[in-house]
Formats: structure tokens, sequence, C-alpha cells
């Protein structure tokens, strides 16, 4: 039991995040797998309420099920278990064997082979089969996916605009920026340079402003064809934000299996104001958390370099067997890092 939930802690360790920050730990013991947010790798200029580390601790959540459905294990998920633990944000729970799930064992090839990828993407528009099967992965996670009609994109594009540069007159976010990007990230967090484009892509919604060039090439086309989406839903607790990052992960490999590409882009999210903007995009009807770029790549070149991840090892602790017994009853918080900013001297990022 413990290397399938060990197993399925280090497929999970592939999930995308923002700024490959990896802002999850996994504890295995018994037939538990719980998942905690690392405040160590947490933004606190960027994302001061951890939306978007709680989202990237969903999308990991999303990865960890895959694994274990893909090696015939049933799990029930208890999503935040602990109100009193905040960062104790979900726990898997193995009950028993299941059928090997062969769209889970898929999956979990398809998670190997997902990346991140900001050429422009000059290719033709997604057609609408494929949008509806991205926006029904989305929903089945429980959120829901809004593609902008091209009026929407212009307000996106602005929103986008003002977010960006709102956060670039911030020292204290350039600084930050700057300690999570660029180089060749050997600690094994972070966005290195291969993975930032070589010159700014000609895009009709700014991309992440990286502030600095990085080395991949990028052609001189523009993604005129590319669609936007919001990925929302009707609350805005941990929850909802731990949902909205399952919900990503499964778009995204949705999306990869069917050959189209997925950009986020939470610039505009990260900004009070223009999340105000992104939420009337979406008529009011929920809470934004998340833009995504998606379209079809230019797939004559080579693509980016997939981002360096943590040994496993420094996510992953497991429990003694003594530390198991008589065993946490479900929701108890014994066995729970107790209290926020836990700080794990071997996880933090070196910077470049
Ligand atoms: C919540 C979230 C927000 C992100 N925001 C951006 C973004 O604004 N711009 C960008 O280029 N990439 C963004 N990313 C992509 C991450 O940088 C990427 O997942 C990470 O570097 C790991 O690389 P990989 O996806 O290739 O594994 C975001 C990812 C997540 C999960």
């Amino acid at each position: 039991m413990t290397q399938a939930l060990v197993g399925a802690a280090t497929v999970a360790g592939y999930a995308p995040s923002i700024h490959n920050t990896q802002p999850w730990r996994w504890r295995v013991g018994g037939t538990r797998l719980s998942l905690f947010a690392d405040r160590a790798r947490a933004l606190a200029v960027t994302d001061p309420d951890a939306r978007l580390a709680t989202l990237s601790c969903g999308a990991a959540l999303q990865h960890a099920r895959i694994a274990l459905a893909a090696q015939g294990w049933r799990a029930i998920v208890t999503r935040i278990p602990d109100p009193t633990e905040p960062d104790h944000l979900a726990q898997l729970r193995v009950v028993g064997r299941a059928p090997v799930e062969l769209q889970a064992v898929r999956r979990t090839h398809t998670i190997r082979l997902r990346h991140t990828d900001r050429r422009p993407v000059t290719g033709p528009p997604v057609g609408s089969d494929d949008l509806r099967a991205i926006a029904d992965a989305v929903q089945a996670e429980g959120a829901w996916l809004h593609i902008l009609r091209p009026d929407q994109v212009m307000d996106l594009a602005a929103a986008a605009g003002h977010a960006q540069h709102t956060e670039t007159a911030d020292p204290a976010w350039q600084a930050e920026l700057a300690y999570w990007t660029g180089g060749t990230r050997p600690a094994g967090v972070g966005v290195p340079d291969d993975t930032i484009p070589l010159r700014a892509p000609r895009t009709t919604v700014p991309g992440r402003d990286f502030g600095h060039h990085g080395d991949l090439p990028v052609s001189t086309g523009h993604d005129r064809n590319a669609g936007y989406a919001v990925l929302y839903g009707p609350n805005d607790q941990p929850v909802d934000w731990l949902r909205a990052g399952e919900a990503l992960s499964s778009a995204w490999l949705t999306a990869v299996e069917l050959g189209v590409s997925v950009l986020p882009l939470s610039a505009a999210v990260e900004v009070a104001g223009t999340r105000q903007t992104v939420r009337r995009l979406v008529a009011d009807f929920g809470h934004p958390y998340l833009v995504v770029r998606l379209g079809m790549l230019d797939t004559d070149n080579a693509g980016p370099p997939h981002a360096p991840r943590l040994p496993a090892r420094q996510s992953i602790d497991r429990l003694r067997p003594k530390a198991l017994s008589p065993g946490p009853a479900e929701g108890d918080s014994s066995s729970t890092p107790k209290g926020r900013g836990r700080h794990d001297p071997t996880s933090p990022p070196t910077p470049r």
C-alpha cells in the first residue's frame, strides 16, 4: 500500500504549478495519502491568499487520483478534512481494489507529456468538439469553463496588460518573480530560461512578462487563432480553488490527448482590480480562478523542454508505523503538521 501511495504522490509531482513552485507536501501513512499546502513555497506577494498555490495543489491532487485509479485502487477523497488545519487540503483514503481504469492508465502517460508551452499558437482554431470536450472535463470536476467571445478577448487583453503593469511597478513583486524564474533552476523548482521565450511572442492577450527574455525560440507568427477561456465556479473559498485545480488538470490532460495546447495566464486574476474585470467576463455568474489560452501549436518545431521537478523525497513524508498506531480517525488532525508557515529546510529554492 505504501508503495502505491508514494507512487501516486510521485506522479502528482508532475502537476503544473504557479511559477513551478510545487507548493505541496504529501504525507503517506497506512491507507491514507494526505495533501498539505507547503507555505515555504508560497508566493507571498503575487498570491497572498494562496489561491493559485491551492489551485496548483488541486492539480496535483487530480494527478494522484489518476495514479491510484490506474493501479486499480479505489480511494475516497475528503477535501479540507479538518477546517482547523487549513493547510491540510485533502486526504485520499484507499478503501479497496477496483477494476483498473484504462483511461486512467492512459492519463498517467499523458501526465508525463503535458507541459507549458509559451510559444504563440499559430495553427488553426481549436474545433468546437474539442472545446466542448475540454469544457466537459472542467465541469466533471465541479467548475466551469467560459470560452470568451472576440469582444471579451479584447477586454481580457486590456485587463492582462493592466495587471502586468501594476505588478511590474511593484519592486517586491519584481523581486519575487526574479527569485522564482530564470537560470537553469538546479534545485528543481521555478521556471527555467529554456522555457521562457527568447523574445515577446506576438499574442492578442499578453503572456507573462518574466522581466527578461529566456532561451526558448519563438516564431514570428501571431496567435490570432488562439481561444481564451476563464475557469470559474460558484464560490471563492479554498475548497473551490482546490477543485479548480482538479478541473485544470483534467482539462489540460484532455487537451493534450486532443493535440490542444493550454497556457495558463494568471496575471489578470492576481490583481484584485483586474480580477473583477475578469469576473464581469463571466457575467457575474461566478468567481474566476484562472484564464487559459487554448490553441493548436505549429508542430513543425520542437517544443520547450520540461520544467524541472523537486526530488520526490523533498515533497513526500512517510509516517513511521508506530506513528500510525492506533491510527488517526477520519478527519483527525493528530498526524498533520501544525500551524502555518511550516518550513522544511530542504525545500526552499535556490535563487539562480
Ligand atoms: C495556477 C497556475 C498559474 C499559472 N500562471 C502562468 C502564467 O501566468 N504564465 C505562464 O507562462 N505560465 C503560468 N503557469 C504555468 C506554470 O509556470 C507551469 O505549470 C510551471 O512552470 C511548471 O511547468 P510545466 O507546466 O511545463 O510542468 C501557471 C500554472 C498554474 C498551475
